[in-house]
């Protein structure tokens, strides 16, 4: 009977793959594919939601023009803020759309390691993908983060500021961003030249 089960697989191996090359290929145009999904994901990561808590310095920014943080708010040894200024002093696990004080779960600031502000997309992506800047994660990890993370998720529901008016969301819906993120991967998250 073994045999049969055997052929019986093959047999249906071969239908598979009948039926799947009298389809057009699915990634007729891998490379092309990759760089689309990493245009797209790159949208997002060079956004100011993003930016503003990714800067090149020791200030977090702040609003749609990117000013630096009020209150003189540091980074602090773990960017955390200062002993008498934490973060958390004032940025809750959620937004609060009273005060306009954005909130999610572990506000901080980004390790200065992973500082984008001035770069170009190429470079913010080596960055990302390299473990000596990006906090030792592997690339199923920076999957994870980039998909889950809640720092990251809460760019797309970024609440109101402070004079109640609607925080601008990034141009790509967050659906087709974590799409992007996971094709760009899948392909070998490949960074095109620039
Ligand atoms: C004294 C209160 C206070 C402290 C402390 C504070 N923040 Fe803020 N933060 C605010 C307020 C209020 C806003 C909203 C300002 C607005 O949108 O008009 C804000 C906005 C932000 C934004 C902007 C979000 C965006 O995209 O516009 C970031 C990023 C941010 N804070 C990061 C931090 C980090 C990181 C720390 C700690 C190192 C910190 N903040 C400490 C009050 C504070
Ligand atoms: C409130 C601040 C904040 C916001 C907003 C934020 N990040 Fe981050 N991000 C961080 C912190 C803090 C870390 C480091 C966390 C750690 O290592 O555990 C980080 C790490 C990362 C990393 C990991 C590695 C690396 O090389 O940078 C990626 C990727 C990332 N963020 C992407 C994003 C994207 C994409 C957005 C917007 C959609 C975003 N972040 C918004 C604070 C923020």
């Amino acid at each position: 009977m073994k045999i049969y089960g055997t052929l019986f697989i093959i047999l249906l191996l071969g239908i598979g793959s009948f039926v799947g090359f009298s389809n057009p290929p699915r990634n007729q145009e891998p490379v092309q594919n990759t760089t689309q999904a990493f245009n797209t994901m790159m949208k997002v990561v060079t956004h100011k939601r993003c930016m503003n808590c990714h800067p090149n310095g020791d200030r977090p920014r702040q609003g749609e023009d990117s000013h630096i943080h009020n209150f003189n708010v540091q980074r602090g040894d773990d960017g955390h803020g200062t002993a008498a200024l934490k973060c958390s002093t004032c940025h809750q696990k959620a937004n609060n759309d009273n005060s306009g004080v954005p909130g999610a779960p572990h506000w901080h600031l980004a390790p200065i390691s992973m500082a984008w502000e001035g770069l170009s997309d190429a470079e913010i992506a080596r960055r990302i993908i390299d473990t000596k800047f990006n906090g030792d994660r592997s690339i199923e990890e920076i999957e994870k983060h980039m998909t889950e993370d809640d720092l990251v998720l809460w760019a797309f529901d970024p609440g109101v500021n402070n004079e109640g008016i609607p925080r601008e969301k990034p141009p790509v819906s967050e659906k087709d961003y974590i799409q992007a993120v996971k094709e760009w991967i899948a392909g070998g998250a490949q960074i095109p030249e620039q």
